[in-house]
C-alpha cells in the first residue's frame, strides 16, 4: 500500500506541453489509493481537456473563479480547495507560474488557491532548457524552496522545442515515487524498526487438535498498519488469523505456537528499535503431542501441560536500546498488576487491557486500554476502535521515543 492511500492530492495544472502527461499523473495518484482534485490555469486547458482530468479524477476540474457554464454563477471556493489538500502538486510548473507564485499574484484561480493553500507543496517545473536556465527563474525557484516548497528536479533530454538539455518534467512514475520518498522521510517513525506479535498461539495435542485461546490478531495488526502508516518498518509475527496486511512495509511472519513465535522474536528482536508483544500466548502447552490422532477410550482424559516459555519476559533480558511494550490482561488489582509485570519483566510501555468494561478485549473492534510507562506516569483511554487506541499508542511511543 502507498502511503499515498487516503491522502487528498490537489493538481494544479499550468500551460506547459507536458501537460499532456497530468492524465497519467491523476491515474497513478489514484492506482496509488489517494483522492484527486485538479486546478488549472486557464491557458493549460489548450493542452490538456478538463473533461479528461475530471472523468480520470471522478472530480469537477476548476479553471476559473466562477462556474461559467452555470446560469447563475457559482464562485469556486479556491480556499476550500486549499484546505481539503493534504498535498499540492504543482505540475507542469511553468517558469511563468514560478516566477507569479514567487511574487504572490494571484490573478488565475490556481495562484488564488496556492496562496490559500496550507499543507505541503511540489512543484514539478518544466521550461525550455534556456527558459531553466536564466536567473530569474532561478531565482523563483530559490524563492519558492525558501517558502517551505519541494522542487521535484527537472529531467535531462529532448526538448518540445527540439533543444536537448535539462527543463523537462520529471516522468509520472519519478514524480510519484519523490514524492512517496519525500512524505515518507517527514514521518515521526521514518526508519524506526519494529516487531510486532499478533494473535493467538496454537498448541498441538495430536496431528489434528490443539489448545488455542479467542484473540482474533485485530489489535496486534491495527498497530502494525498504525506505526508502518508513520514510516516504520515493520515485523509483524502473528499466530493463526483471518487477518491481513498489505503494506509495503509490513514483513509478515506467520507462525502456529508460542516455541514458534518465542524464535522468530528472537531472531528479529536485536535489530530492532521497538517491539510491542500484543500476542495472546498460550501459558501452557502439552508436554507430549501425540503422533497419532488421540482415539476416543476412556470417559476422561487428562492432558499434561508444561509452561511455554514467556516471550516477552526473554526480551526484557536481553533488552539494550529497545523500547519494550507488553500488554496485560487483567481483571483485578488492575494498574497495581500492570505495573508488577511492567517491573518485572523490565518493560518500558505495558498497555493495560480492561476485561472489565463491555466492548473491550478479545474478538470485538473496540479496546479500552490504560498505557503505563511508570507508577506516576499513565493515561486512561476512553472505549475506541482498535485502530484509534493503535493511534494512541503510537502517539505516546513517539513521546517516549523523543522524551
Ligand atoms: N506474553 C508473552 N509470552 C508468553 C505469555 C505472554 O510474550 N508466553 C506476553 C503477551 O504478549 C503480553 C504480556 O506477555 O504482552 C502479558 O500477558 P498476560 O497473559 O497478561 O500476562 P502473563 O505475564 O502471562 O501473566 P498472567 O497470565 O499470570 O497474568
Amino acid at each position: 500500500m502507498s502511503i499515498l492511500s487516503g491522502k487528498n492530492i490537489l493538481l494544479g495544472i499550468t500551460a506547459g506541453i507536458a501537460a499532456y502527461k497530468t492524465a497519467s499523473l491523476v491515474r497513478l495518484f489514484i492506482k496509488a489509493g489517494a483522492n484527486v482534485k485538479v486546478v488549472m490555469t486557464p491557458a493549460s486547458k489548450d493542452f490538456i481537456t478538463p473533461l479528461t482530468l475530471s472523468t480520470l479524477s471522478k472530480h469537477p476540474v476548476i479553471s476559473s473563479f466562477t462556474n461559467e457554464d452555470d446560469e447563475e454563477a457559482i464562485w469556486n471556493n479556491h480556499v476550500e480547495l486549499g484546505l481539503w489538500a493534504d498535498l499540492f502538486l504543482i505540475a507542469p510548473a511553468t517558469a511563468n507560474t514560478l516566477s507569479k507564485m514567487a511574487t504572490g499574484n494571484s490573478d488565475n484561480v490556481l495562484l488564488a488557491t496556492y496562496l490559500s493553500a496550507k499543507c505541503p507543496v511540489y512543484f514539478a517545473p518544466a521550461m525550455d532548457l534556456d527558459m531553466y536556465k536564466h536567473e530569474s527563474t532561478k531565482k523563483s525557484i530559490v524563492t519558492l524552496e525558501n517558502y517551505g516548497n519541494t522542487m521535484i528536479p527537472v529531467e535531462s533530454g529532448e526538448l518540445a522545442s527540439g533543444l536537448i538539455g535539462e527543463g523537462r518534467m520529471a516522468e509520472p512514475e519519478t514524480i510519484i515515487h519523490f514524492i512517496e520518498g519525500h512524505v515518507l522521510k517527514q514521518l515521526p517513525l521514518y526508519k524506526q524498526k519494529f516487531l510486532i506479535t499478533a494473535g493467538p498461539t496454537y498448541e498441538a495435542i495430536d496431528p489434528v487438535r490443539f489448545i488455542g485461546n479467542h484473540s482474533s490478531g485485530k489489535m496486534g495488526f491495527e498497530i502494525a498498519k498504525a506505526a508502518a502508516k508513520l514510516g516504520a518498518d515493520v515485523v509483524l509475527i502473528s499466530g493463526p488469523t483471518h487477518q491481513k496486511s498489505n503494506s509495503s512495509n509490513i514483513i509478515f511472519v506467520p507462525v502456529v505456537s508460542a516455541q514458534e513465535m518465542y524464535e522468530a522474536a528472537h531472531l528479529y528482536f536485536k535489530t530492532v528499535d521497538v517491539a510491542i508483544l500484543s500476542a495472546a500466548v498460550a501459558d501452557y502447552r502439552p508436554k507430549y503431542v501425540a503422533d497419532q490422532k488421540i482415539k476416543k477410550k476412556d470417559t476422561t482424559l487428562t492432558l499434561e501441560l508444561e509452561k511455554t516459555k514467556d516471550i516477552l519476559a526473554s526480551l526484557g533480558k536481553i533488552k539494550e536500546k529497545q523500547i519494550l511494550v507488553g500488554f496485560a490482561l487483567e481483571t483485578q488489582n488492575e494498574i497495581e498488576n500492570a505495573i508488577k509485570k511492567l517491573n518485572a519483566k523490565n518493560l518500558d510501555i505495558i498497555v493495560l487491557n480492561s476485561l472489565n468494561d463491555d466492548g473491550a478485549g478479545f474478538g470485538g473492534n473496540s479496546n479500552k486500554v490504560t498505557i503505563i510507562t511508570g507508577e506516576e506516569d499513565m493515561t486512561a483511554y476512553d472505549l475506541k476502535s482498535k485502530s484509534d487506541v493503535a493511534k494512541d499508542l503510537m502517539n505516546e511511543i513517539i513521546k517516549y521515543i523523543n522524551a
